[in-house]
């Protein structure tokens, strides 16, 4: 109209951005990486493997694991000026608003990381810098993660260990009874939040993944990038939900209130968190895994109550014509939280042990989308549906 050209819709439909790195089939609930089935990797790898796999395309060989373990559980210090400004956050901070600002100043502090102190980006056909960062940025994730608890307790920071595995060094952090001689966390726990970290460790095109390929398409430093990919996940329809799961089951409390609360819902009053999701249309792979994994813990800390709220919400969801005609169903985070629960984690912490994770397959598509973008920006059309072009109104001829 008026010589605007409105653009086709067909022209609109942006292609869907191709990746190597993880396959979705979203009908048949099938989930692998670069190849290899979640459930394969669940049972055989360890996290730290599953991110190699992730970020490089291949299992490593054995010399590649030990030098890759070893370089990443040698990365998991902070600055002091870092721990500063983490330690200086109010006692009551959530742990994920800590998780961004301490990427967002790990950015300002890290000069080879942060391009436009140089005029030029670093990363791009750099693979020494890259890959050094992306080392840094696991390792250290695992490390403002717990020193995102030890603000929460009030308790001095734990320095991180070398000599154990991601998660048993994760946990240790955060709950080494300081001084006990020898202390080291349960293995049984520690396997068990390995195998949650392998099956948060990448999602394909997700919010927070596609937040971190945009942002770190423009080449800002890949610190900055994952501070904005994490804001992303805190939200509650993202990685935000497992903690949403709990208060939602905790608000319905016993059994006899799962009918009122359906109803709710029904009439959009409620959401039912841990449920639905954008690609699965009839069950989330990792949903079944998880469920398989709180056996375990609760083995091993004692069966957390709300799973029985749990259980029967869940069957009685899936009983309801409401949630079968929309294809809803549990995703991956309605039992991760009644693990994390269990293992005695805050509430508002379990965002961050999606977080952590994540980090992996934020770094495989930043890496991926710099390599095969050659650094060309991300820069999503629209369809214009606003105003056709119209002259400007003095004051006294608008109504
Ligand atoms: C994650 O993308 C990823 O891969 C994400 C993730 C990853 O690993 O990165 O898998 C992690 O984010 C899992 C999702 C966690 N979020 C939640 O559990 C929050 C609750 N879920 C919903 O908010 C919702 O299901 C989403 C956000 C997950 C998906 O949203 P969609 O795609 O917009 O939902 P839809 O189009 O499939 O909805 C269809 C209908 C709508 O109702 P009607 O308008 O047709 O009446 O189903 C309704 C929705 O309102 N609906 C729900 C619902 N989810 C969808 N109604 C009640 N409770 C829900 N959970």
């Amino acid at each position: 109209a008026n010589g605007i050209r409105v653009y086709d819709p067909a022209f609109m439909n942006t292609a869907a951005i191709s990746s190597k790195i993880t396959y979705i089939d979203g009908d048949k609930g099938f989930l692998m990486h670069r190849g290899y089935p979640i459930e394969q990797l669940a049972e055989k790898s360890n996290f730290l493997e599953t991110a190699y796999l992730l970020i490089y395309g291949e299992l490593p060989s054995l010399q590649q694991k030990k030098v890759w373990e070893f370089e990443v559980m040698h990365h998991t210090f902070l600055a002091e000026d870092l721990m500063k400004i983490i330690g200086n956050m109010r006692y009551d901070s959530h742990p994920m608003s800590i998780f961004i600002s301490a990427f967002a100043a790990m950015g300002a502090f890290a000069p080879d990381a942060n391009p436009s102190l140089q005029g030029r980006n670093l990363y791009l056909n750099d693979k020494l810098t890259m890959n050094k960062n992306i080392i840094r940025i696991i390792g250290k994730a695992a490390t403002v993660a717990a020193a995102s608890m030890r603000v929460r307790m009030n308790r001095p920071f734990i320095a991180p260990r070398s000599d154990m595995t991601y998660t048993e060094n994760m946990l240790y952090m955060m709950d080494a009874i300081s001084g006990a001689e020898g202390y080291r966390p349960d293995k049984r726990l520690a396997k068990a939040l390995d195998i949650l970290f392998i099956l948060h460790a990448d999602h394909e095109m997700n919010c927070s993944t596609a937040t971190m390929a945009h942002v770190g398409s423009s080449l800002v430093d890949p610190y900055s990038a994952i501070a904005a990919a994490a804001a992303a996940l805190y939200g509650p329809l993202h990685g935000g939900a497992n903690e949403a799961v709990i208060r939602m089951i905790e608000r319905i409390g016993t059994v006899d209130k799962i009918p009122q609360f359906l109803e709710d819902v029904k009439s959009k009053k409620e959401l039912l968190f841990g449920f639905g999701h954008r690609v699965y249309r009839n069950t989330d792979p990792r949903s079944k895994i998880i469920r398989e994994v709180a056996e375990t813990v609760f083995d091993a800390v004692g069966r957390e109550p709300l799973i029985d709220v749990a259980i029967a919400l869940r069957d009685a969801a899936l009983k309801d014509e409401f949630f079968i005609s929309r294809k809803l169903f549990p995703n991956v985070d309605y039992w991760s939280g009644l693990i994390y629960k269990a293992m005695g984690f805050p509430l508002d912490f379990f965002p961050i042990l999606f977080a952590v994770p994540r980090v992996a397959g934020w770094l495989a598509h930043w890496k991926q989308s710099l390599e095969e973008g050659n650094g060309k920006i991300w820069r999503p059309r629209q369809l214009y549906v606003g105003e056709p072009r119209r002259d400007y109104l003095l004051l006294e001829e608008r109504s």
